[in-house]
Order: structure tokens, then C-alpha cells, then sequence
């Protein structure tokens, strides 16, 4: 057996231990329908209060509903999901998302975007003059509180959407490929900003994202989707070491994991592509 095939585990439970630290996130046989369409079934996987766990798979595939399942914002048709000992069945606190097209108020400032889950959550106006500079610092927006949504670039608002979802300190992130609307280069760049904000503030994550080499670099573990239903195909182990970097790129070890969810997902796109539509 190769080192790769290890690292692939069939027990998608087990794998949690590697992070070394107890399951944040429970989902537990999880199906999902939008009326006649079945979109996914059967979905197991914990996610460690520690721990990046980075989801794949192609456009369609329930990956945004997932997440939404998660978040408590739909319901689902079977299974549960449990967040530390709460069995969510509305949206809970202590979670926290981040959207693809940023989910901002064109109408408020960064200052007041970032605000916003304080304020919902009651935090006294002492807590919010505190937090939110903090936050806006720490993304990298400092001296850029005034501005709107429109006169920034995607980077930036979504810089500012990642503020707003850590100010209100949340044990669990759901990203929703948060960098899928910015370019190549500041995608990378905000791919390092996240490693360097989780290894300060680390949270159980779930980052789904539809770019193989996105999932590797950030993931501990990499749960690829497939199939319609789609369900969990395969969690690959990321055994790269921490703190993640640019070096990391360029390490075998690397090219081995890309290419091993690569196959993996690339085999379900190819039998996807020759399904007759019934
Ligand atoms: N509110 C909805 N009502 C009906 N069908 C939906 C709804 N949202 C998503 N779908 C369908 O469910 C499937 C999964 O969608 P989605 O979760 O957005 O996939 P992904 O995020 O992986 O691209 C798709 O076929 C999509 O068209
Ligand atoms: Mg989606």
C-alpha cells in the first residue's frame, strides 16, 4: 500500500483524531431534497475545534446547500448536525459564514459591515468601538473604515466580509469559496492571509472551494463530493506540515495530494459528463 493510499481514510470519523482535538462540527447521515431533486445523501464527517476541513467537488453538487444545512439557514430531510453539544435547527451563535460574492452591504461602510454581527449579536457599543478596528486590522483594512463596498476591489470587500464574520469571535467558520470572484493573484494572496489569521485565531473551518490546489494547500483534511446524490467519495488526509506557505507549493508532497483528489474528482466529472439526463 502506498503512503498515498493510507492516507486516504475509509473512516471519515477516524481521520478527526490527526488534528488532535475534538469533533466542533457533527454531521451525521445527512440527506438533503429540493422537492424532486435529490441533492445529496448519507453525509458523515466531523469537523476537530482545530481544524481546516476543505470540500471539492463539481458545480451542482450541494456543496452551497451543505454549508447552508450547516449553518442552520435550510432544513434538511434526514440525519443531523450537531455544533459542539447543540443539535442545530436554526441558525446558532458561535457560527459564522463567509460568501462567495461577499454577502456586504453596498450601504454601509467596511466600519459598519464589520459591525453589523455585533450588533445583531446585542454587543454593547464599548465591545463594538473595540472589536471592530481590531478585525479591520487584522484583515488588512486600516485606513480603509470609511470606504463602501463599490470603491473597493474583490479582494478587499472580501477582506472585509472575513472581518465581519471574525468579529463576532465565532468557534466555527463555513467559507463558501469565498476567493472564487477575485483574480489568481489575489487569491494567493488571501489564501496565505487566511493561514496566517486561522494559525492566530484557529477555529474548526469548512471551506469548500472547487479548486483542487486551494483544497490541499488549506485543508487538514480534503473531503472530495460526488455522484447525484452526491455523497462523500473520498477524505483524503493532508499531511503536509504547518504553518502552511508559498514553500509548501513547491514540495512534492504537495503534487502527489493534488494529483491524488485530482484523479479522484476528475474520474466523477468524466462519468458525470456521460449521464443521460432521464
Ligand atoms: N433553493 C433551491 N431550490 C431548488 N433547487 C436548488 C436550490 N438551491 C440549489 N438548488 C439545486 O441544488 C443543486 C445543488 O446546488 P448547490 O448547493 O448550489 O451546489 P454547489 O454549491 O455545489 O454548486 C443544484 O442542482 C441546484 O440547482
Ligand atoms: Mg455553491
Amino acid at each position: 500500500m502506498t503512503s498515498l493510499q493510507t492516507a486516504a481514510s475509509a473512516n471519515p470519523g477516524a481521520a478527526a483524531k490527526i488534528s488532535g482535538s475534538e469533533p466542533r462540527i457533527r454531521v451525521k447521515g445527512l440527506g438533503k431534497h429540493y422537492g424532486s431533486l435529490e441533492v445529496f445523501r448519507n453525509i458523515d464527517f466531523d469537523v476537530g475545534e482545530r481544524e481546516i476541513v476543505a470540500i471539492v467537488g463539481p458545480s451542482g453538487c450541494g456543496k452551497t446547500t451543505l454549508l447552508r444545512c450547516i449553518d442552520g439557514l435550510i432544513a434538511f430531510d434526514s440525519g443531523e448536525v450537531l455544533v459542539g453539544t447543540e443539535r442545530v435547527t436554526e441558525p446558532i451563535a458561535g457560527v459564522a459564514m463567509v460568501f462567495q460574492h461577499f454577502g456586504l452591504f453596498p450601504w454601509k461602510t467596511v466600519y459598519e459591515n464589520v459591525a453589523y454581527g455585533l450588533r445583531m449579536a446585542g454587543a454593547p457599543k464599548a465591545e463594538i468601538d473595540r472589536r471592530v478596528p481590531e478585525f479591520i486590522k487584522l484583515v488588512g483594512l486600516a485606513g480603509f473604515e470609511h470606504a463602501y463596498p463599490y470603491q473597493m476591489s474583490g479582494g478587499m470587500q472580501q477582506r472585509c466580509g472575513l472581518a465581519r464574520a471574525l468579529a463576532v469571535g465565532p468557534n466555527v467558520l463555513l467559507m463558501d469559496e469565498p476567493f472564487a470572484a477575485v483574480d489568481a493573484q489575489t487569491r494567493e494572496i488571501l489564501q496565505f492571509e487566511l493561514l496566517r489569521i486561522w494559525e492566530e485565531r484557529p477555529t474548526a473551518m469548512i471551506f469548500v472551494t472547487h479548486s483542487i490546489e486551494e483544497a490541499v494547500l488549506l485543508g487538514h483534511r480534503v473531503i472530495v463530493l460526488k455522484g447525484r446524490p452526491s455523497g462523500i467519495h473520498e477524505i483524503v488526509d493532508i499531511d503536509l506540515p504547518h504553518p502552511r506557505t508559498r514553500d509548501t507549493l513547491r514540495e512534492p508532497r504537495f503534487a502527489e495530494l493534488r494529483e491524488r483528489v485530482w484523479s479522484t474528482l476528475m474520474r466523477e466529472a468524466r462519468e458525470a459528463e456521460f449521464v443521460l439526463e432521464r
